[in-house]
């Protein structure tokens, strides 16, 4: 794993985080229904994980030289909150497999630091993943 690729991926999840933001921000403003209380408060306590994430994201990339990408990943349409929901449920799966795959890389480029961090936010983005299934379960 070189550096440049090291960052080219960091800067992946860095756009990956910036749209988590967008999404959790404007899906939070959408969603209705009888749940919408619930929701609004889920979705909106998840940003501040996530702006941590992307400020992490981005200083590393500057660490190591690069320039932190500003553009984010496309937040996908949703017409309900149920598929609000799966939605979320899939980009954090996504989060957490990614994360974990740069944590391999980071330890594979002797960043060590960079790897124990990535592996935090696979916890971080794992409870995410989990209740977001809990809120899935057993949807009318
Ligand atoms: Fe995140
Ligand atoms: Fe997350």
């Amino acid at each position: 794993m070189d550096k440049q690729t090291l960052i080219k991926h960091l800067n992946q999840d860095l756009a990956n985080e910036f749209q988590a933001v967008i999404m959790y921000t404007t899906y939070s403003s959408q969603v209705k229904g009888p749940y919408r209380p619930q929701l609004v408060q889920f979705m909106q306590a998840e940003i501040a994980d996530e702006l941590l994430h992307a400020q992490f994201l981005a200083d590393k990339v500057a660490s190591l030289g690069g320039k932190p990408t500003t553009t984010p990943a496309a937040v996908p349409a949703a017409a309900s909150a149920k598929a609000m929901l799966e939605n979320i449920a899939a980009a954090e799966r996504d989060a957490i497999a990614g994360y974990t795959a740069r944590a391999e890389e980071a330890r594979a480029a002797g960043e060590i630091g960079l790897a124990i961090q990535l592996e935090n936010m696979v916890l971080d983005e794992t409870g995410h993943y989990e209740e977001t299934l809990k809120l899935l379960a057993e949807w009318a």
